[in-house]
Formats: C-alpha cells, sequence, structure tokens
C-alpha cells in the first residue's frame, strides 16, 4: 500500500515496517489499520480491526493508496474532531473495490479502480477511515478511475475537490462536522459548456490543494478567478 502526503509518511512506514510480514499473512477475517490509540500525542501503530462489510451506499475498497492530510497531524496532535477513539485516520483511498453494497445504482462492481472520499470525519466510525487496507467509502464520494491515471496521482483528488464543490456549488449549507454547516457560495455547477459571467472569484490559498481544483472549477463555471499564490507558485495558478 502507497502512503501519500507528507509529515506523517515517516512515521506511518515504520509502524507498518515493524508489523512483520508473516503476522500480516495471518490476517483472515481482520484487517490491518494504523490506528492511533489516544489523544496524548502518541504514535500511530499497526493493529487489527474487523473486516468491514458493505451497506447501502457503500462500497468497501481494497485501499492500493492512501493520502496523509495535514488535517489528520493536526487531529492526532490536538484530538480535535475525534469522535471515539481508538481512532483511524484518512479520509483519501484509491484502490479497487472489494465489496458493492445495495443501493449504488450498478455504478460499481467488484474489481473496478476507484478514488474515494472516507467520511470517518462526518460518521466518527474506523472503519470509514482510509488508513486501512479496507476501507468503507459512500458510493456517491467514490467515482472510477481510469486506466491512465496511477493510484498516487488519483488519490490526491476526493477531499480536496469535494471541499471545493461544496464551497463553491452546494445550493445550501453542507455539514462539514456533526453540527457544522459549511458556507456554500451556490454557484453554477461547472460545465464544459459555461457561458462567462461577470462574475470574479478571490481564490486566496490559490496553490494550494482546494485552492487550485476551486479555481479550475469556477473557471468551469463561467467566473473569472484571481487567485492569490507565492510568486513560486505563479505558473501553477495561472494554469
Ligand atoms: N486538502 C484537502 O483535502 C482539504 C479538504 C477540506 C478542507 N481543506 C482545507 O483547505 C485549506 C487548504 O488545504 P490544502 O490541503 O488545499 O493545502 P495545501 O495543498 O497543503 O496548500 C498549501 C499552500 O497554501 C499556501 N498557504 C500556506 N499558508 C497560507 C496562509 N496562511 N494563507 C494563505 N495561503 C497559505 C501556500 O502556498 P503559497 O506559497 O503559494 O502561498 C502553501 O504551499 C486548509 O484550510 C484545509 O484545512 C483541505
Amino acid at each position: 500500500m502507497a502512503i501519500g502526503g507528507i509529515n506523517e509518511r515517516t512515521e506511518c512506514q515504520s509502524a507498518l515496517k515493524s508489523y512483520s510480514s508473516s503476522h500480516m499473512a495471518k490476517l483472515t477475517s481482520s484487517v490491518l489499520t494504523l490506528t492511533k490509540l489516544s489523544n496524548q500525542d502518541t504514535p500511530l501503530e499497526v493493529g487489527e480491526a474487523p473486516m468491514p462489510t458493505a451497506g447501502p451506499n457503500k462500497l468497501v475498497v481494497r485501499n492500493a493508496a492512501i493520502a496523509i492530510n495535514p488535517l489528520g497531524c493536526h487531529m492526532q496532535k490536538s484530538g480535535v474532531f475525534i469522535q471515539q477513539w481508538p481512532a483511524i485516520f484518512g479520509c483519501d483511498v484509491a484502490g479497487e473495490v472489494h465489496e458493492v453494497g445495495t443501493e449504488t445504482l450498478g455504478r460499481f462492481k467488484k474489481g473496478d479502480r476507484i478514488i474515494g472520499h472516507a467520511i470517518n470525519l462526518v460518521s466518527g466510525r474506523p472503519r470509514d477511515a482510509a488508513f486501512a487496507l479496507y476501507s468503507v467509502v459512500p458510493a456517491d464520494k467514490a467515482a472510477i478511475l481510469p486506466d491512465a491515471i496511477s493510484f498516487t496521482d488519483g488519490l490526491v483528488v476526493p477531499f480536496a475537490l469535494e471541499a471545493s464543490v461544496c464551497a463553491l456549488s452546494l445550493k445550501q449549507p453542507g455539514i462539514a462536522t456533526p453540527g457544522v454547516a459549511t458556507p456554500t457560495l451556490g454557484l453554477p455547477y461547472p460545465s464544459l459548456d459555461s457561458v462567462a459571467t461577470s462574475k470574479i472569484l478571490i481564490v486566496y490559498g490559490g496553490s494550494s490543494s482546494v485552492g487550485s481544483m476551486t479555481t479550475q472549477l469556477a473557471t468551469a463555471a463561467g467566473l473569472k478567478v484571481i487567485s492569490i499564490a507565492s510568486g513560486r507558485n505563479f505558473d501553477l495558478s495561472k494554469t
């Protein structure tokens, strides 16, 4: 399993290395997870958890790659957003569909390559987190990953894209965490046939993951975008 991200990468890799491969081979009805056991700023640990099953509108994904979001580092240190301990972190997965739940409208089948947003931040359930061999992902937060795109490249999309879409296009505030309504601009949805409008959107942090997606989506919704970024990211922000 590939692990993408910054601060926690070394910690995750060393935790996985310390878990012997012979032990992993014995896993049958349980799955490997990277778990944070307490909120006292303790290191991640490798452990076992029950094999998840796919409920209605859910997929079980066998992860090929998971992303480390800076938010995870913050959660590990402060305990913010954690609803129960032990907690499993991670919001982005890329891998193959292992099980398809009911009510997924025939969009997925076992073996499909997908990317998905794991929603443990909202649900509080460890099985909905990314740092595991198998994760549960809502089917409406997953998308087929074309063969030409690697798991590690596709992995950068789900959560950042969703944050951007929610901020731009939801018609009413969305729920980010229980009790927290995320504001939204209620703009037209992005389209390949969008009509240019006179609206101007200023994206502060335009070179960031969310910012660069916001720029592209807003442009595709017909807005003119002013992207604010440091000089080293000028070319990136201009595209
Ligand atoms: N990534 C996600 O999946 C996700 C999902 C939901 C919400 N968010 C939120 O969206 C925001 C951006 O996260 P991200 O993951 O997209 O960031 P990121 O990819 O890590 O972007 C970091 C870039 O933001 C710019 N930056 C850093 N500090 C800044 C500051 N104080 N003011 C303005 N720009 C600053 C810097 O670019 P320059 O040097 O070019 O200025 C830096 O390279 C965060 O608040 C995060 O919590 C992220």
